[in-house]
């Protein structure tokens, strides 16, 4: 069994709208990179995948593109997104394997089959044997640890960069769900607009997520009052010239309003479709909040003074889908007599 092991290095992608990351079966998650390529456009060459990528967002010179691929959970650049996959999946496979690996990789629960399959093809062309797709909220269950088998409800809300996926699930199954395309871009988007209509300020993609993550909050305590200001730099849409605005807390909050609403109110929906067993059990497992999103401050208590029900942020919320397609990986033959996961050949 040893070797056979080792030679069969099985492996779970989570292809995130803003992080894509890989885990290796005995290894754990092994790439955790920004999904962004920077390519030049002359010459169709790949610069940089990752982290050395995004930081070239928004400061390329005319030639230099870096591309997010996937955008809204999906994939909207398909070549770039093969790249990426090709790239992080290959840089984890390395010389130890000796066989092509089993891919399962994490989607939004909203996905189509034709974005399906372009994961699948993507997988595919980066080397794997055989791909299975598995929804990214179960995925983001079963990393957090929750009991997705038993007939009981469990509520995950797993809070990306592109799509916020709500599910109540139950013996294996989702019960009821819903994939909003709200999550941390629209957050930032807010924060650019915020910026720009009260300060005439223009600022970029890369600072916003700053702020956001600096001082962003969902729900103010006496505490958060005194976190105080942040020193934004951008440019004055007035005068054309740099210019820096001191931003607070509450000026963050306010911004972030829209996007964070627009989540509660999934929640409180998805809550009124789930039948009412499933909701006692709810009430008293509390809802595990994953993904980026999940830190953004106050975020579990103006959801849990929303719902009237306990939040728990999941320990690792960033790794949790990977952790899950990971788990699941070690089970592929129980997946595929439940169905959980579609594999083509
Ligand atoms: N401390 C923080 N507070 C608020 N937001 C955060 C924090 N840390 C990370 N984020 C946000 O979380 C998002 C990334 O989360 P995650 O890696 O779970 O997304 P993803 O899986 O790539 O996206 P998706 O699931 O939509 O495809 C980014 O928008 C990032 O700005
Ligand atoms: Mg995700």
């Amino acid at each position: 069994m040893g070797l056979f092991n080792f030679l069969n290095r099985d492996i779970g992608v989570d292809l995130g709208t803003a992080n894509t990351l890989v885990f290796v079966k005995g290894k754990g998650v092994t790439v955790r990179e920004p999904s962004v390529v920077a390519i030049d456009e002359n010459t169709g060459q790949v610069l940089a995948v990752g982290n050395k990528a995004k930081m070239m967002i928004g400061r390329t010179p005319g030639n230099i593109k870096a591309i997010r691929p996937l955008k809204d959970g999906v994939i909207a650049d398909f070549d770039i997104t093969q790249t990426m996959l090709k790239h992080l999946i290959s840089s984890s496979i390395s010389s130890s394997f000796l066989l092509r690996p089993r891919v399962i990789v994490g989607v939004p629960s909203g996905v189509t089959d034709v974005e399906r399959r372009a994961v699948e093809e993507a997988a595919y062309a980066a080397g794997a044997k055989e791909v299975y797709i598995l929804e990214e909220p179960m995925a983001a269950a079963i990393g957090s640890g929750l009991p997705v088998d038993e007939p009981r409800g469990s509520m995950i809300v797993d809070i990306g960069g592109g799509t916020t996926d709500i599910a109540v699930i139950s013996l294996g199954g989702i019960v009821t769900s819903v994939s909003l395309r709200v999550g941390g871009d629209k957050m930032d988007e807010s924060i650019i607009q915020y910026a720009k209509r009260n300060f005439n300020l223009l600022i970029g993609e890369r600072t916003a997520e700053e702020v956001k993550i600096k001082i962003g909050c969902a729900y103010m305590t006496r505490e958060d009052n005194e976190l105080g200001n942040v020193e934004i730099k951008g440019r004055d849409l007035m005068t054309g010239l740099p210019k820096t605005i001191a931003f607070s807390t509450r000026e963050i909050m306010n911004a972030l309003e829209e996007p964070v609403h627009a989540i509660v109110n999934g929640v409180r929906t998805t809550l009124e479709n789930a039948p009412p067993e499933l909701s006692a059990d709810i009430i008293e497992s509390g809802i595990v909040l994953t993904g980026g999103g999940a830190l953004l401050k106050g975020l579990d208590i103006l959801l849990s003074e929303e719902t009237g029900i306990k939040v728990i942020v999941s320990e690792n919320p960033l790794e949790c889908v990977a952790l899950g397609t990971g788990i699941s990986v070690e089970h592929i033959e129980k997946m595929k007599k439940k169905g959980y996961a579609n594999k083509k050949y």
